[in-house]
This record gives C-alpha cells, sequence and structure tokens, in this order.
C-alpha cells in the first residue's frame, strides 16, 4: 500500500537518501534542506511499508517586477522516487497529491522545469503559452505551468525566478 503524506521533521534523514539516490548526487538533497528554511512550502512524502521511497517538494516563486505578495505561484522541484520504486505509479501520486494541496491552500498556479511528456498527463502545458518564461536559458517546451483553475494566471506574464537557492544546484 502506497500513502502520501505531509513530510515530517521524523522523515527528513529518509528523504535525502530518496534524493541522493534518485538524482545520483549531492545537489537536489542539498537542495531541499536549504528550500525547507524558505516561507510557504510543501513538502510530501510517498510511504511504502513505513518507508519513504519518494519525496516531492513545492517553493514559492516570483515573476519580475511583480509584487510577490500576491502572486501565489509555485515550482514544483525536486520530485524523486527510489529506483526500485519507479513506474508504479508514485511519481503520479505525489504530483496529483502535491498539486491538489497547493491548489486548495490557495495556490493560483504550479511551474516545473521538467520532461514535458511526464508532466503533461497532470495538466501542464508550455508556460510560454501564458507569456510566462524561465530565467534559466531552457528550451521554452521544458518550462510547464499548471493553472488550479482556468484563467488563474490572467495578466499575470514576465520571468519567473526561482528561489536564489537554486542557483546552488
Ligand atoms: C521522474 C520520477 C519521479 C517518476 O517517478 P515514477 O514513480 O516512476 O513515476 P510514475 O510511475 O508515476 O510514472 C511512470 C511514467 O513516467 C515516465 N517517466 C519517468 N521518468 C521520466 C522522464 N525523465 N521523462 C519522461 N517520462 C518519464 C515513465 O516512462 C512512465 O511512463 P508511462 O506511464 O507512460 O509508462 C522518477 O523516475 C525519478 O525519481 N527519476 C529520477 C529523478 C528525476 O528525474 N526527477 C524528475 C525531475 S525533478
Amino acid at each position: 500500500m502506497i500513502e502520501i503524506q505531509a513530510e515530517q521533521n521524523k522523515d527528513f534523514k529518509a528523504v535525502r537518501q530518496v534524493n541522493l539516490a534518485a538524482f545520483k548526487r549531492e545537489n537536489e538533497a542539498n537542495l531541499v534542506e536549504r528550500l525547507r528554511l524558505v516561507h510557504n512550502t510543501f513538502s510530501f512524502v510517498a510511504i511504502v511499508a513505513k518507508q519513504v521511497v519518494g519525496h516531492i517538494f513545492f517553493s514559492p516563486v516570483t515573476i519580475e517586477g511583480t509584487d510577490p505578495e500576491h502572486l501565489l505561484i509555485l515550482g514544483l522541484a525536486p520530485l524523486a522516487v527510489k529506483s526500485e520504486y519507479q513506474q508504479q505509479g508514485i511519481g503520479s501520486m505525489l504530483v496529483r497529491h502535491g498539486l491538489k494541496e497547493c491548489f486548495q491552500s490557495g495556490y493560483r498556479a504550479v511551474v516545473v522545469l521538467g520532461e514535458p511528456s511526464y508532466y503533461q498527463r497532470f495538466g501542464f502545458f508550455c508556460a510560454s503559452e501564458k507569456g510566462l518564461k524561465c530565467e534559466y536559458h531552457v528550451p521554452d517546451e521544458v518550462f510547464l505551468v499548471l493553472e488550479s483553475e482556468n484563467g488563474a494566471l490572467q495578466n499575470v506574464k514576465g520571468t519567473v525566478k526561482y528561489h536564489s537557492e537554486f542557483k546552488n544546484v
């Protein structure tokens, strides 16, 4: 049985292990530890047989030149599932649960820098269609957005900036 829960302090060590194992480097595990100190973040774990096997994190992004207080947009990153538990729907459960919680908390949209073929299944689409650009030099098609509801991002346009902690990844 797979359970998705809000991350608790007792999960921190296991979450680090999940990120290390999934990305095969320390960058994302370190990023999560630094982002935990940022306000208004969301972190969820996937539990199988009392073990943490997957993890997802959301942190606030801003749009250059816009008042961040009223933006209510989150960036999804990172997402990780231990390799022996991949291809069983756990990543999808983390994404769907996380999005539901973020939108229920009043967030208007979530952006992600990732594989379109993976994230399109959750409704993400090219952020450039909404006039949103990633601050990093990446192809348009890998910077995606999902609105809480149609039109949630009306009149919101510009360059999306991730928290400064992302610069170290
Ligand atoms: C990406 C990841 C979280 C998916 O977790 P998962 O539990 O295997 O995902 P699910 O079982 O819900 O979905 C599996 C589907 O995702 C697809 N998928 C997995 N990784 C993918 C990738 N990098 N690009 C595109 N599709 C991918 C699989 O092909 C499979 O597709 P199908 O449903 O059409 O067969 C996991 O592969 C992982 O931890 N990868 C290493 C870390 C990473 O790249 N994270 C994402 C970037 S932040």
